[in-house]
């Protein structure tokens, strides 16, 4: 089994993400950064997860606003506290001292070729963590990151995806930096939506973890009905099922793909090169699309209602 390091801003869809993580996989970290909801919220939410699975897995707080400018949160759709404002009590664990960028650095060289980097929210952390040690990418095996909109359809602006427009500037870093990463993107996960109906049968399934997911996920499911979405969207958990399956992968395509900074209509959009027109080498492989049927699976066993 793999060994994951997972950056992420608890979330919604990053509890689904963290429970298949649990559920498949062994979690070395996690590391914390603000985004669906401030940095407060995102480290309380991440030990609550690890305290509802029984597990002590560190929880590292890291970046609590963007490298450059400040960025709205997604508190609309993740609810107040970021876990649908269900009530779920706090944790009794504490988060470690170390900051998540110091401690990506420190684990990668700690582990060498032995981890693999999950990154579930803006790209922060990971950027100060790149710009500490420039050799990090040489140190991870894997790197698969959820976000972006690669033909343009956004969800945070009409151009830009949450976690890429939230941070630009470190997305910016990481996709300028790293030689090759996975990219899960947000168009995927609309082809991928949930059935409404499918998911309310897991969450009614009995066990902790699903009574759990069903609380904390009320609101979005919500906001996905009234967007008109497909269905129930979890845009973590559609690149968690990558990362801890790779074969569920029916579709990708290298590509080189960078961040805009600078526009005015278009500030965190991914701009892919998918006719190969700039001269430069592919930065990317992009997921597409993945064995659905496998993927809603994987969801209901990492809830226990399989
Ligand atoms: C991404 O943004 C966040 O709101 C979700 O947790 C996910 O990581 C989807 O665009
Ligand atoms: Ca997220």
């Amino acid at each position: 089994t793999q060994r994951l390091l997972i950056d992420t801003d608890p979330g919604v869809d990053d509890a689904l993400a963290i429970l298949m993580a649990y559920r498949h996989s062994r979690i070395e970290a996690l590391s914390i950064t603000a985004g669906n909801v401030g940095l407060a919220h995102t480290v309380a939410n991440a030990l609550k997860l690890t305290e509802l699975v029984g597990a002590d897995t560190p929880v590292y707080p890291g970046c609590p606003v963007p490298l450059v400018l400040p960025a709205e949160d997604a508190a609309h759709v993740h609810g107040m506290d970021g876990f649908g404002d269900a009530g779920i009590a706090p944790a009794h664990r504490a988060a470690a001292d170390e900051h998540a960028a110091l401690a990506l650095v420190r684990l990668a060289r700690a582990h060498p070729g032995e981890l693999t980097l999950v990154a579930l929210g803006p790209l922060t952390n990971l950027a100060l963590a790149l710009r500490l040690d420039p050799d990090l990418p040489s140190r991870i095996a894997r790197l698969v990151v959820m976000g972006g909109a690669v033909t343009g359809r956004g969800n945070t602006s009409v151009s830009a995806e949450f976690n890429i427009g939230f941070d630009p500037e470190a997305a910016h870093v990481v996709f300028s930096s790293w030689p090759m990463f996975e990219l899960v993107d947000w168009e995927a996960t609309v082809r991928h939506a949930l059935d409404f109906d499918q998911a309310e049968r897991w969450f009614a399934s009995g066990d902790k973890r699903a009574t759990f997911y069903g609380a904390i996920s009320k609101k979005t499911r919500a906001f996905n009905k009234e967007r008109e979405r497909p269905g129930l969207i979890a845009a973590d958990a559609l690149a968690m099922a990558v990362v801890l399956d790779p074969g569920i992968v029916v579709r990708a395509e290298e590509r080189h793909v960078s961040v805009e900074l600078n526009g005015a209509l278009t500030r965190g959009a991914t701009i892919v090169d998918w006719d190969r027109r700039g001269g430069k080498a592919p930065n990317a492989r992009i997921v597409l699309d993945v064995d659905h049927a496998r993927f809603a699976a994987m969801i209901a066993q990492a809830l226990g209602a399989a």
